[in-house]
């Protein structure tokens, strides 16, 4: 029996992941949860934002299903998140981008580049050190190609033009797609942002480095219907996390507005990895059958609630 380790998080998270769990619940009766709260809310409440037996309570489950936490722009205050990716090795952010005329795959690589966690801020300078590493390039490239060879084509986005440590990501990703016998093309990403949005079609696995993958899928999000709409999977050689590509939205936080669709499809996704394909598609064909019947959250246009939402995904499950 897969055990699920659930972590609501804070602000929407406590909204949104609820749900997912209750569609888990609807297709998997013999899933075991047990939840890990790890964030902000934690930290204020404690002094301790996450500790070494929440990062034990991770490695021990079967998958994990995150909500979002807030992070302070706080110097003193570490990252729950980059800290979970780091410890667990997560390094491959896939976030699926699938709708309209949209059908792509974006990896992050999800452990170093900008967010390895190597700065010093003093009084009038600050600096946060891009680290590219060639064993950290390497296996996102062949996660990313792996993923490619199922489907059509790669593009490597990059700034390799002007950031020296770019220009090790690029050769690596390129020697890689080459032996992988993958068809790729290199794109840079500034470009690749608006030519994403302009030309979805174009467009299938994506691989880039930590930050940049950040962005192009917030940007890519908008090809989707928003934020609400973005699952993603945080995947390493042994654990797996996954969790919806927005935060805890703190303007919408206890208002039963956010839509829980990211993160039901992240559930979604965690049944996938756990090789229940049935039951994926399932899921989604629920989302898609929901909203078509015109149950939409306010940021698609509706004026259904979370639950509400939820409860129509539910319904359409036969639940
Ligand atoms: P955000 O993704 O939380 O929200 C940005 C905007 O997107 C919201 O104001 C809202 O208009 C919209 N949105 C996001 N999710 C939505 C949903 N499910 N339904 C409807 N609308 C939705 O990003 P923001 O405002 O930059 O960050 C808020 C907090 O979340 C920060 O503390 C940030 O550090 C944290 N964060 C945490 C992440 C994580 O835990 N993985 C990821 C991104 C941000
Ligand atoms: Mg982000």
């Amino acid at each position: 029996m897969a055990r699920i380790a659930i972590i609501e998080g804070d602000g929407i998270g406590k909204e949104v992941i609820p749900v997912a769990r209750r569609v888990l619940e609807t297709v998997r009766p013999d899933l075991e949860f047990f939840p890990v709260e790890v964030g902000f809310g934690r930290w204020e409440r404690t002094g301790v934002a996450i500790g070494p037996e929440d990062i034990r309570a991770m490695k021990e489950a079967d998958a994990v299903l995150f909500g979002a936490v807030t992070t302070p722009p706080d110097p003193e205050y570490r990252s729950v998140v980059v800290r979970m990716r780091k410890e667990l090795d997560l390094y491959a952010n896939v976030r699926p981008v699938k709708g309209g005329d949209a059908d792509l795959v974006i990896v992050r690589e999800n452990t170093e580049g900008l967010y390895a966690g190597i700065e010093e801020v003093g009084p009038d300078r600050a600096t946060s050190l891009r680290v590219i590493t060639r064993k950290g390039s390497e296996r996102i490239a062949r996660f990313a190609c792996g993923l490619a060879k199922g489907r059509r084509h790669l593009t490597i986005g990059h700034k390799a033009n002007v950031l020296k440590a770019d220009t090790l990501f690029r050769e690596v990703c390129i020697g890689v797609a080459e032996e992988a016998g993958v068809c790729f093309r290199e794109k840079f990403i500034d470009a690749l942002c608006l030519d994403v949005l302009q030309h979805p079609r174009d467009y299938d696995v994506i691989v880039t480095e930590n930050m940049f993958g950040d962005i192009l899928s917030d940007v890519a999000a908008y090809l989707v219907g928003g934020l609400g709409m973005l699952p993603s999977g945080n995947i390493g050689d042994r654990h797996a996390l996954f969790e919806p590509v927005h935060g805890s939205a703190p303007k919408h936080a206890g208002r039963n507005t956010a839509n829980p669709v990211a993160a039901v499809r992240s559930a979604a996704m965690l049944l996938d990895h756990l090789g229940d394909r049935e039951n994926t598609g399932r899921i989604e064909g629920a989302i898609g059958q929901a909203i078509a019947s015109g149950v939409k959250t306010r940021d698609l246009g509706g004026r259904a609630g979370t639950t509400e939402m939820g409860d129509a995904i539910i319904a359409a499950l036969g639940g």
